[in-house]
């Protein structure tokens, strides 16, 4: 038997806990050993739950227990798990988290010292929930140079665009639905400004080259700018917009970025719906490989949880190598990035005139459902000249908004 401790008892935690009950009998058998979960650490009592039996207010009672071996931390946030997972490494447990936003500031000095205890520090829940993404990244996709990651990394963000899309909503009144049913936070800004999917994508870049990519470094823009006009322009162009992180291994070196994008129909992306999350890794060998699955919720949370915390029973004693070094990650500035957008404009003829000798080779699209504007399609621009070009602009007309669309090279 092997005895675990849970930080935190919110949504993935109590998911944690209900997947090592209900799902017992298969776990030992692929463990190996029962495991069992010794404590429970949260602020709150829950008086009718099992839970209460192995309550505890006080992390040191798990730091001094070395009977614990395997500590899980979701308790979200960076400070206080930082230090709980810092001090549970140095005591030689291994650590287990589902919490991207310690992964992505903190993952490589954390793995440096699970390497230096021969333990091991895994984070499979970070990043597309129960989707099985980095095991795979770090285990199988290991013959390859990744040339690309791109996904749909946030679930809250991409149910409010699958509805505007398919409902003809607005962002606000999708998201105050989104907020009723618990599909999307109180403070829905980590989400909605892309905050979240940019460590994300930070995560999956640094698994992917080796390195670690700087989450403040990757340009990051939400949704909130989205509105049911924009829609129809999709929709016009036969495509839908997606909030991707995108990262890519090119000849002149690494690039990244999160926004919202126009990706046609027959893009392999476009057809992920709601919550669900995707992610497309290209491999220099093997070609195209994508994840499909639920991003975020309790249980699809838990279950990549408790897959790490069976993958540390198995390599109990033997630290699993992770390539990812604290090597500062280059990424190039975005100015250089190759884009193509579609950008609206408010105005008639005159107005089209004079943004086609801006946008010279761009292609004018409009919609029924706002006649007082057109957009161009833009031919491939760097992200610099595309900056420049709306400021010329914006001097004599009003650009209401710019989308970029997916470039195949
Ligand atoms: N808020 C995140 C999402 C949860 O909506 O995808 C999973 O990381």
């Amino acid at each position: 038997m092997v005895n675990i401790a849970i930080l935190g008892f919110g949504t993935v935690g109590s998911g944690v806990y209900e997947v090592v009950t209900k799902n017992k009998e298969v776990i030992t058998r692929k463990a190996g050993m029962e495991i069992n979960i010794k404590y429970v650490l949260d602020l709150r009592e829950f008086p009718d739950h099992d839970v209460n039996k192995v309550l505890t207010h006080n992390v040191e009672d798990i730091l001094n227990d070395e009977s614990v071996q395997v500590v899980v931390e979701v308790m979200g946030g960076v400070d206080v798990p930082y230090k709980f997972v810092k001090a549970a490494l140095e005591k030689e447990k291994h650590v287990v988290t589902s919490n991207k936003a310690l992964v992505a500031a903190k993952g490589p000095e954390l793995l440096h010292i699970a390497k230096q205890k021969n333990v091991n520090f895994l984070f499979e829940a970070s990043v597309g929930g129960g989707i099985p993404i980095l095991r795979s990244m770090n285990r199988s996709l290991t013959a390859d140079v990744i040339l690309e990651v791109m996904g749909i990394l946030n679930g809250t963000t991409n149910y409010i665009l699958t509805e505007m899309t398919e409902n003809g909503l607005a962002f606000d009144d999708v998201l105050k639905t989104a907020q009723e049913l618990g599909y999307a936070e109180k403070d829905p800004t980590a989400d909605v400004e892309g905050y979240d999917a940019c460590r994300k994508i930070a995560i999956l870049s640094s698994l992917a080259y080796g390195k670690t990519a700087n989450f403040e470094e990757i340009l990051t823009e939400g949704i909130t700018k989205i509105t049911k006009i924009d829609i129809s322009y999709a929709k016009k162009c036969k495509s839908v917009i997606k909030l991707v992180g995108v990262s890519k291994n090119t000849p002149e070196g690494i690039s990244a970025f999160v926004a919202p994008m126009l990706l046609p129909k027959e893009h392999p992306l476009s057809n992920v719906n709601g919550s669900f999350n995707a992610i497309f890794v290209k491999g220099n060998m093997v070609g195209d490989v994508m994840f499909y699955g639920r991003g975020a919720g309790s249980l699809p949370t838990a279950s990549a949880v408790v897959s790490d915390v069976v993958a540390a029973v198995r390599h109990k004693h033997l630290h699993v190598d992770v390539d990812w070094t604290t090597e500062k990650m280059e990424i190039l500035s975005n100015d250089h990035v190759k884009v193509k957008a579609l950008v609206r404009i408010a105005g008639g003829e005159e107005q089209k005139q004079k943004a086609l000798s801006v946008f010279e080779g761009g292609e004018i699209v409009t919609v029924e459902e706002a006649k007082d504007e057109f957009a161009v399609i833009t031919a491939i621009e760097t992200e610099k000249t595309l900056a420049e070009k709306i400021v010329q602009l914006s001097k004599d007309m009003e650009v209401r908004n710019r989308i970029r669309m997916e470039v195949s090279e």
